[in-house]
Formats: C-alpha cells, sequence, structure tokens
C-alpha cells in the first residue's frame, strides 16, 4: 500500500476532496490516503509525512528538515503553479520527484486580478468617484498561463494590453499583444501593471524602485503572484512620493499594518493568498495532482517533473 499525504493547511473545496478520492480508490489499486487539513502546528505535519509515499500539498512549506522526516517519500505534487514554497535541492538530493500542476488554477488566479483591477479603479467601492477599465492599458509583467487568461478577460473589457516577458516573446506576439522593450516601458505606460512572474532568479525583486519609478501617478499595482516579487521598502517609498499610487494584491505584506495606516483607500490585500482559492481551481489541481501520482506509481510518468535529473 502506498501512503498519501495531503496536507493543505488551506483546505481543498469538498468536491475537490470528494474528486481526488475517487481517483486513488480505483479496482486494483492499493493507495492510502491521509488527510490533514487545516492544520496549524507544524509538529503535526512532520508526524505525519514519516511513513507517506507521496505527498500533495499547496503553498505549505516542504523544507529539508520535513524530507528528513519522510524516510519512505518519492514524491511530492505541488497542486498549484509555484512551488517556492519547496525545497528543491533538498529533496532533489534525496533522490524524491517534484511536480506541479502548471495552469490548473491559472483562469481562478486571472478573474482575482480583474477583481482587484475592479476594485481599485472604483476606488474600492467607497462611494467615492472611481474609473472605468474600459479603454485603460493593462500591463503585464510576465506572461505565463496566469497572464494569458487575464490578457483573454481584459479583452474583452475593451482594455488595451501591453506585456513585458523574456521568455514567451513569441506566444505573446502570436497573440497580437505589443511586447515591450523593457520592463521600465511597460511600467512607464501602463494605467494598470499586473505582476505574473514565478519567485524565481531575476524575478525575485523585480518590482524595485528603478522600475516603480515608472510608474504613472495614479496608476494601479496588482501582485497575485508572489511576495518576493516585490521589494516591499521601494514600494512603500513609491507610494509615499506619488500619493495616487495603489497596491492591490492578494499576499499580506510583511508590513501590512503600516500599509493600511499609511496607505488607507489606496491598499487592498487578502489575509492569506487568495487567487487559487475556487472550488473549479481546487478540483482541476487536485485532481491533476492525484492523477500524476497514480501515473507516476503505475507507468513510472514524470512528465510534470520540476526537478529532472
Ligand atoms: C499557485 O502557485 O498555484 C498559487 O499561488 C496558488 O497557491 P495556493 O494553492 O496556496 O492557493
Amino acid at each position: 500500500m502506498k501512503k498519501v499525504l495531503i496536507a493543505t493547511e488551506k483546505p481543498f473545496a469538498p468536491v475537490a476532496v470528494k474528486k481526488i478520492q475517487k481517483v486513488f480508490s480505483q479496482p486494483g489499486d492499493d493507495f492510502g490516503l491521509e488527510w490533514l487539513e487545516n492544520y496549524t502546528q507544524r509538529e503535526v505535519f512532520l508526524n505525519a509525512v514519516t511513513d507517506a509515499h507521496a505527498l500533495i500539498v499547496r503553498s505549505d512549506i516542504v523544507d529539508a528538515n520535513l524530507l528528513d522526516q519522510a524516510s519512505e517519500l518519492k514524491i511530492i505534487v505541488r497542486a498549484g503553479a509555484g512551488y517556492d514554497n519547496i525545497d528543491i535541492d533538498a529533496a532533489t538530493a534525496r533522490k524524491v520527484v517534484v511536480m506541479n500542476t502548471p495552469g490548473q488554477n491559472s483562469n481562478a488566479v486571472a478573474e482575482l486580478t480583474i477583481g482587484l483591477a475592479i476594485l481599485g479603479i472604483r476606488e474600492m467601492f467607497s462611494g467615492k468617484s472611481g474609473g472605468e477599465l474600459f479603454g485603460r492599458t493593462l500591463g503585464l509583467h510576465g506572461f505565463g498561463y496566469v497572464a494569458r487568461n487575464v490578457f483573454r478577460i481584459a479583452q474583452a473589457l475593451g482594455m488595451k494590453v501591453i506585456v513585458f516577458t523574456r521568455y514567451s516573446k513569441g506566444a505573446a506576439a502570436a497573440t497580437g499583444l505589443k511586447v515591450t522593450k523593457t520592463l521600465e516601458q511597460l511600467y512607464e505606460r501602463s494605467d494598470i501593471v499586473s505582476i505574473h512572474v514565478p519567485a524565481r532568479g531575476e524575478h525575485i525583486g523585480s518590482a524595485s524602485y528603478d522600475i516603480l519609478k515608472h510608474l504613472k501617478d495614479d496608476a494601479i499595482l496588482i501582485n497575485t503572484s508572489r511576495k518576493e516579487v516585490v521589494n516591499e521598502p521601494d514600494l512603500i517609498r513609491i507610494m509615499e512620493e506619488k500619493p495616487r499610487i495603489k497596491y492591490m494584491s492578494d499576499i499580506k505584506p510583511d508590513t501590512a499594518d503600516l500599509f493600511t495606516q499609511r496607505f488607507s483607500g489606496r491598499c487592498f490585500f487578502t489575509p492569506k493568498k487568495a487567487g487559487a482559492q475556487t472550488a473549479e481551481a481546487n478540483l482541476r489541481a487536485g485532481v491533476a495532482a492525484a492523477k500524476q501520482i497514480v501515473a507516476f506509481f503505475k507507468k513510472g510518468d514524470v512528465t510534470w517533473q520540476v526537478n529532472k535529473p
């Protein structure tokens, strides 16, 4: 029997839980599921992983310490896109396969992005006269799965969309999108900038003062990617220098109290990462993760492995 631990501090929607159970209960298969949802103590996670052969997580932290407890572990699947919560080097060193489920929750994040844009441009629904998205320029910082969905929705709203991307220039050009030469140009030309890059490599801290200073005086900056991509002290600096800039995010800043006190009416953030928190996204990402584990044990399928040797 292969034990699969599903450790999600932020639980999947019930519909996803049901479907995941079904994937692991096919005739002839021998998987034993353990659910660890809403846990608050790391110890509980550390204890549960000791005899697990497979692990499904969301943003749950999988570090070297946890991997040291998991002597039976063969595979970790991050039900979602960003795997910056997993210590990839530590997993590779222990010969543990790591996978993600790219694209499965991108529409949910894209819809939240547009929601944040509307909330911002409508002055937080405070009653103050706001603006409209129609005709405004949206700048996409990055062009992965989420950004592509944001582009689709923004087009339907009558927005002009531009993008800066290093790695997906061809894909962006193929859609007819205007690709700016530099990130500075993207920030300078956009009414709303939305960040869609992972917390890896050169993207970390890429929204720094040198870039943020190019924002228009009344720009809205949306971050549904990762906290690490935005240099928080630099963001505070630019929001002080340009007192009409707004910051909208589903990631709580490190200095959340400072933001709410100093930038009242100009910032919004959810207490927990919320972009992928829909039944549909949970279903797609959760079921994809479950199927990838089954395929790994039955056929040695490593299609979505992110730590290929
Ligand atoms: C992702 O990387 O897929 C998203 O940030 C979703 O994260 P979550 O599973 O913690 O909601």
